[in-house]
């Protein structure tokens, strides 16, 4: 090119670059830089206390599907950025939230801090527990789980990774709907103490909005969704022992699943995660609350039957506990892909954040009447043993306790006899626990608390460290779009760290399980909304907003009382992956296989991102074998179980339901794992079944 033709192709260059950033600028706003990613969070599938019910000896014993972190990261076109990550886990606690911005600081310089990144749980009552750093929620699980803790912390990094790594120009659609038949309130008692102007302006006695968020590629190419929407993820029940992600995580797998054709389950690339609301009193168990004996509704505002809570539970709407599941996470799914395909709502604007540490237990609240209050330092009161319909407590609690028992104050009293300040302060609720004063070996139960609101274009996503009640959720919600101005306002239940629930003032008073597991009194909503404007406020006028006390990092001072993996060893005459119990000649589709193998324990090796089982399919046009399902998809199921726990003897069980649509043709099923010597080394082992043939005919 000689230096008369360089000039003018540097001249019409110039000039098409003005053009196409003419055309940007104008079109810029809403144009976001989008990336999406998925990771395995699994922690161990045996032995270990699952969290949520707090029941002793609901340990995994296996999994049913895989738990998945899965990430968003939202970048708008001044390069200002967001990351909201939705984690299969029963809550996120403030030491993980603490341990993956740690990672990412150093990782990314910067770029990702607890400011713009907020993690929400989906509340799955089927994972294990033993990674949130306070004592009242590590009592059941023996103490912390370091394994679960970091396999939960290097997948919430890792979704994080893949998402940075895949950052595209795109659009983001807004769109929200009525599910009605996915959830009931649990505690109806206590909400109808609301006030009935209040009531009278809603429908329902659940929050049935579902909101979502998609995102797609400029060219329109589908990236991923976000939903939320109030449920408990309880529909599996405390009798379950094998790890799921519940009504939540199924949804999200059938989600992916239609988009991303010819992909093994939970490796992306299109992202859909179902994130929870304000789901304080709300069960997915839609035949309501009966007597395990007589099939008669329970006494309602107690939740018992003949004086005890254990008899009173609620089931359905499937014969099963996996079928209903199946059922509410297929409705959740079906109204999220409706609202995805007709989502028209083009979001512009820019991306923000604001978050702010608040010492919650010393919260001044002005009140609507102009009166001054003050939220409590933490405590349980009595309704909390009792549990709730989607699993009944251990003891003789009843829901509605306002009056305390002699015998159980005088254990309480052992522990921490509370105040009489203390009590005063969170009347009419009898304490049960006085969390707030109980420090050994470290904290019960928090105080400082991350409170933290996002911002795309017109949507606000605000991040509540607890589960919210129904109207509790209204009402902040709310109190935000009217500072906001703006209709699409969402809330995040369970994000950044863990602090029980959140009821209204009027529900507190009745004292059902929410109300007793408000633990900072009273007015702890009023204390969160007023902060949660403020933060609105500020976000909106861009005014810099203090840090706020520091959270404690409580890694350090975490023990654990669980023993690990002593050794395993096969029985006489066996070696790991023999398979004791082989598949049959032939099966119909529709049918079930039922295999076992000798087996190490699963603990040795998680098998993150890998599977402890596959089922193989032989492809005659290219005569190889195919991988066409592993423990993560739901017609699946890998049952573990210690045969011999002196010996070290185990045993795995993989069944695997075929399909209707399955191909005929010949199949086998395998299992991976690990087993641990005497001398501690661990290997890693395989068995196979013989081949089998599926027909489609009977
Ligand atoms: C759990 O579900 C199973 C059915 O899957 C049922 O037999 C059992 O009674 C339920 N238990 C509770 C406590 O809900
Ligand atoms: C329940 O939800 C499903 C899926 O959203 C829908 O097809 C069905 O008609 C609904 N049933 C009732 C009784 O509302
Ligand atoms: C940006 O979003 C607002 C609020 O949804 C809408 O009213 C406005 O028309 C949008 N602007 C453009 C340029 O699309
Ligand atoms: C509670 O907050 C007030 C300010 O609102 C402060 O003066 C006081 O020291 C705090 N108390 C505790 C125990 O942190
Ligand atoms: C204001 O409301 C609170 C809680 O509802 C109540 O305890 C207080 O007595 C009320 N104050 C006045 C002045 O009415
Ligand atoms: C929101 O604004 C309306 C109208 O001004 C008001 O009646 C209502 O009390 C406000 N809600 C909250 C929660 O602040
Ligand atoms: C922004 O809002 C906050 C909270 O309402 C207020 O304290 C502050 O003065 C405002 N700043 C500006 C610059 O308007
Ligand atoms: C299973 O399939 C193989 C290969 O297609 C065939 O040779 C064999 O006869 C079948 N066995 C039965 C029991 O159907």
């Amino acid at each position: 090119m000689n230096s008369l033709s360089y000039f003018f192709f540097c001249f019409l260059s110039f000039l098409l670059c003005r053009n196409i950033n003419a055309i940007k600028s104008t079109e810029s706003n809403d144009v976001y830089e989008i990336g999406v990613g998925i990771a395995d969070i699994t922690g161990p599938a045996a032995e270990i206390n699952m969290m949520g019910y707090a029941k002793m000896g609901q340990d995994t014993s296996g999994i049913h599907f895989r738990l998945f972190s899965r990430a968003f990261i939202i970048q708008d076109h001044e390069g200002k950025r967001i990351c909201y990550v939705s984690a299969d886990l029963a809550m996120v606690d403030m030491l993980v939230k603490l341990e993956v911005v740690q990672v990412l600081k150093k990782k990314y310089n910067g770029l990702y801090t607890e400011e713009n990144v907020m993690i929400a749980g989906t509340h799955t009552h089927s994972g294990p527990g033993g990674f949130l750093q306070y004592v009242l929620y590590i009592i059941t699980s023996q103490g912390f789980i370091f394994q679960n803790f970091y396999a939960i912390v290097d997948g919430i990094v890792r979704s994080i990774d893949i998402a940075h790594s895949n950052m595209v120009k795109g659009h983001i659609y807004y769109n929200e709907g009525e599910l009605l038949n996915a959830s009931i309130n649990r505690s109806p008692t206590a909400y109808a103490n609301n006030p009935s102007e209040e009531r009278e302006r809603y429908e329902h006695n659940t929050d049935k909005t579902m909101y979502l968020l998609k995102f797609s590629t400029l060219s329109g190419v589908p990236i991923g969704a976000i939903t939320w929407f109030a449920v408990h993820p309880t529909s599996m029940n405390n009798t379950n022992r094998l790890i799921s992600g519940d009504n939540k995580g199924y949804a999200s797998l059938l989600f992916e699943q239609d988009f991303n054709v010819g992909q093994l389950l939970g490796k992306g690339p299109f992202v859909a995660a179902f994130p929870n609301a304000n789901l304080g009193d709300v069960s997915p168990n839609l035949k309501g609350p009966h007597c395990a004996d007589t099939g008669l509704p329970c006494d309602n505002p107690t939740s018992t039957c003949g004086g005890h809570s254990q008899k009173c539970y609620s089931l359905g709407p499937g014969s099963n506990m996996f079928e209903s599941t199946k059922i509410i996470a297929e409705r959740q799914y079906l109204k999220a892909k409706e609202l995805f395909l007709t989502a028209k709502e083009k979001i512009n604007g820019s991306v923000s954040f604001i978050h702010q540490y608040v010492d919650m237990s010393n919260v001044t609240v002005l009140l609507s009447n102009g009166s001054i209050a003050r939220t409590c330092k933490p405590a349980m009161g009595y309704s909390f043993a009792a549990g709730t319909t989607d699993g009944p407590g251990a003891f003789d609690f009843k829901q509605g306790s306002t009056t305390s028992n002699s015998f159980w104050n005088l254990v309480r009293d052992a522990l921490s006899k509370p105040t009489q300040a203390l009590i005063k302060c969170h009347e009419p609720k009898p304490i049960l626990l006085a969390t707030g004063q109980m420090h050994f070996p470290y904290d019960w139960q928090p105080k400082i608390l991350p409170t933290q609101l996002l911002k795309i274009g017109d949507v606000f996503i605000a991040g509540v460290p607890a589960e919210f009640s129904t109207m509790s959720g209204r009402r902040m919600k709310e109190a935000l779009r009217n500072v906001t101005k703006s209709k699409k306002v969402i809330l995040s239940g369970l994000s950044n760290a863990y602090s029980s629930y959140v009821t209204t003032f009027e529900e507190y008073q009745i004292q059902r399980y929410e109300g007793a597991s408000t633990i900072f009194g009273p007015h702890t909503l009023n204390a969160y909304i007023q902060q949660f404007m403020k933060l609105a406020r500020n976000l909106l006028n861009g005014s810099e907003i203090e840090l706020g006390p520091t959270p404690p990092n409580l890694l350090s001072k975490q023990i654990s009382l669980k023993p690990g993996v002593v050794f395993d060893s096969a029985p006489y005459g066996h070696k790991f992956g023999d398979c004791i119990l082989n598949a049959k000649e032939l099966y119909t589709v529709g049918s079930t296989v039922t295999v076992k193998f000798i087996s190490g324990h699963p603990r040795n090796n998680l098998m993150t991102e890998k599977s402890f089982l596959t089922v193989e399919y032989f492809d005659e046009t290219h005569s190889d074998w195919q991988i066409i399902a592993t423990d993560t998809n739901w017609e699946t199921k890998f049952i573990w179980e210690r045969t011999n726990s002196i010996l070290g003897h185990s045993q795995v069980t993989i069944i695997w339901e075929i399909p209707k649509t399955a191909k005929p043709g010949l199949y086998k099923i395998y299992h991976f794992g690990y087993h641990k010597n005497i001398f501690q080394q661990i290997k890693p082992y395989f068995g196979e079944t013989k081949a089998f043939n599926v027909s489609n005919r009977n």
